[in-house]
């Protein structure tokens, strides 16, 4: 079972794997189905447990679930397990799906869902449903593949199959007549604009269609584009293009070997570009260290594997371009279109689809540039659902990491030093990772005290898939090479692991290596809460391998720590508010919610500046013609920033609305039928 599951005469099963012909006759279920009027207990359960985050997922855990409850009403966590074993989760780990379900079954079908919102001045701190959270659970959300015009376009992307080539088209006037159906091919050659994007402008250099060479397997080189019908029958095989197969570099050692050819001719080296931190004589302070330990580590590509892949269409609305497709960034989306379209910012219109999950790979453009050079070629709209092999093959990864440290502590543990040094696999192309090699040195050494210290991040080309953003920018992967170094000085120094870390850790007025003077940093707290749970995990484990020969356990512990928000770079944002006609609060929320809450979180926030309840909220957006820049969804940074920013907007607009009604700031707000009521004291305005 997956997401697309539903049921057919009471069994789940994978909508995508049966033909619609051969259910005639027979009962279907799908999630729009479960509401009967009202919102089914599983439903209710859903949003009151959070278990629909980006709610991607949710129609295929509802409907197995429902399966599931209708032939055993109280099963035990390990049969709801079973039942929704195949149904994959990207986003919740699982848990909140199952309390979901188990809580229904636990409490019948009777559960009501407190649908209240909270009161004015209580919206933070309290545990909301989720003002997006209905249509994630009734099947109404839009998610990017969701919406298709009538008479759209579809689009097949020819992409490379070698890991670099230089490849010539042969008769593509020939090809399009062999296919009935077919209305145009479109190549390099056809791009208006300047056939470059990349999500920090001075690294820019990305072609939305490669331009006679490939530079990694995957990338696109040409579209096809025509009725629905014919671009599903033709074989990729069947375009006529010439590859010539050119040596390649998959690794950083292999790309920086003397004598490997320049994946980008300018960059030396085959390094894109290198951050660098030091503090005090690291050389020195090992000499002197009481002990020292050092690894070499190497880490994998991740895929981010969001469960919905990219997915959206483009049309004209006169002069501009609307896309309307998933996203995490639709600022940055329109800025990369336009460029490669050569249209004006303001003539591409990004309207941000519910977002099936990004985890940072849906940052940087992937069909936009593609499907809008179809509809500004043909007039039509255009239509494309990345497949997962699509998905997996053109778009970001996490960086693989070479990395080899040291680190040095004195006789009482304490560290003394630090080296560390990091090769990061960025691929064909630069994406993020100048982000990467910038972070990693200003977090390698992790939320610690680390007097003396370099560190080197290097982003460095190959002929691999393009790595980009994902929790963190390098940094987990820095972790794990600091903390396995961690456990290695304690255990040469026979002190506990916890108490090593907790020794170290940065405390209020401690520098960071970057000089930065730590204000409340929090992770003393969090290592002291844990104690009690290590000493039992500790014990617990003890006495299990005692027992057990043949099987073993281990425990372990880690920090990690990292900037919230972009590493050198700016960081703005921009919220709007304003009170409409009708008596509703509308918010201009312009940050993408892809899972993670901003859409309830930042309306929080708003609320509670603004003096009124989030109950009288309407949101706006993301739309970029409608929203301001809400900056994009990554690195923590939409709580923390853009609910800064909604915060001075709705307090901006309270002052303004106290202003007018000439009060003090403790009036009191009130919205209701249409009126806005100020009271203070006796006075009502
Ligand atoms: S909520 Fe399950 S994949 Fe996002």
């Amino acid at each position: 079972a997956i997401a697309c599951t539903v049921m057919v005469d009471g069994e789940p099963v994978c909508a995508c794997l049966v033909p619609a012909a051969s259910v005639e006759g027979h009962s279907v279920r799908t999630v729009e189905g479960l509401a009967n009027g009202r919102l089914s207990a599983l439903q209710a359960s859903f949003l009151k447990h959070g278990a629909a985050q980006c709610g991607i997922c949710t129609p295929g855990f509802l409907v197995a679930a429902t399966a599931l409850l209708e032939q055993n009403p109280h099963p035990s966590e390990e049969e709801v397990m079973d039942a929704l074993g195949g149904v994959l989760c990207r986003c919740t780990g699982y848990r909140k799906i199952i309390q979901a379900v188990t809580d229904v079954a636990s409490h019948g079908h009777n559960a009501a869902l407190d649908l209240r919102s909270p009161a004015a001045g209580q919206a933070v701190g309290a545990s909301p449903i989720r003002l997006d959270g209905i249509p994630k659970v009734s099947g109404t959300d839009k998610f990017g593949a969701d919406e298709r015009p009538a008479d759209a376009l579809s689009v097949l992307v020819i992409r490379s199959p070698h890991w670099h080539a230089s490849f010539s088209f042969g008769d593509l006037d020939a090809f399009v007549a062999a296919h009935p159906g077919v209305v145009a091919v479109y190549t390099a050659a056809d791009i208006p604009g300047k056939n470059c994007f990349g999500v920090i402008a001075p690294f820019a250099d990305q072609p939305a269609l490669a331009e006679g060479t490939s530079r990694f397997r995957g990338e696109a080189v040409a579209l096809v584009a025509g009725e629905r019908d014919a671009i599903e029958a033709i074989d990729p095989a069947d375009f006529p293009v010439a590859w010539n197969v050119l040596p390649h570099a998959l690794s950083p050692a292999e790309a920086r070997a003397e004598g490997s050819a320049l994946i980008h001719a300018e960059r030396t080296g085959n390094i894109l570009t290198q951050g660098f931190v030091e503090c005090g004589d690291p050389e020195a302070s090992l000499a002197r260290a009481a002990v020292t330990a050092e690894r070499l580590i190497e880490t994998s590509y991740v895929e981010h594997a969001y469960i919905e892949p990219e997915a959206g269409y483009a049309f004209m609305e006169g002069d501009t371009l609307v896309i309307r497709a998933c996203t995490q960034a639709p600022y940055m989306d329109r800025n990369d279109t336009s460029i490669v379209l050569g249209l004006p910012p303001e003539k591409v219109r990004i309207v941000a689809t519910a977002t099936g999950g990004g985890f940072g790979s849906k940052l940087d453009v992937s069909l936009q540039p593609l499907i809008g050079l179809v509809a500004l070629k043909t007039g039509r709209p255009t239509y494309l659902a990345y497949t997962r092999t699509d998905s997996m093959t053109s778009t970001t990864k996490r960086h693989p990491a070479y990395m080899e440290a040291r680190i040095g502590a004195d006789a009482e543990g304490r560290i003394t030093a630090m080296i560390f040094d990091g090769d990061f696999n960025t691929g064909a192309y630069a994406s993020w990772g100048p982000t990467v090699a910038n972070r990693v040195p200003v977090h390698a050494s992790g939320p610690y005290v680390t007097p003396n210290y370099r560190a080197v991040g290097r982003a460095v080309h190959t002929n691999g898939p393009v790595a980009g953003a994902f929790r963190g920018f390098g940094v987990p992967q820095a972790t794990i090479m600091q903390e396995c170094l961690y456990d290695d000085l304690a255990e040469k120094l026979g002190m506990d692991r916890l108490a090593f870390r907790l020794k170290n850790a940065f405390r209020k007025g401690d520098r960071t290596t970057t000089g930065q003077v730590m204000e409340a940093p929090g992770i003393v707290e969090c290592l002291e809460a844990l104690k009690p749970h290590w000493a039992r995990a500790l014990a617990d484990t003890e006495e299990f391998n005692a027992g057990h020969e043949d099987v073993k356990r281990g425990v372990g512990i880690a920090s990690c720590w990292y900037g919230c928000g972009n590493t050198s770079l700016p960081n703005p944002s921009t919220m709007k508010i304003g009170i409409a006609r009708g008596g509703e609060v509308v918010l201009f929320q312009g940050a993408v919610d892809i899972g993670q809450g901003a859409n309830t979180v930042v309306a929080q926030i708003a609320a509670d500046a603004l003096g009124l309840p989030l109950g009288v909220f309407r949101l706006l957006g993301p739309d970029t013609a409608v929203t301001p820049d809400a900056g994009k969804t990554s690195a923590s940074r939409q709580t923390f920033i853009s609910g800064k920013a909604a915060e001075r907007a709705a307090r901006s607009l309270r002052e303004k609305i106290l202003r007018f009604a000439n009060v003090s700031a403790k009036a009191v707000l009130d919205l209701g039928d249409g009126v806005l009521t100020v009271r203070e004291g006796d006075a009502v305005r």
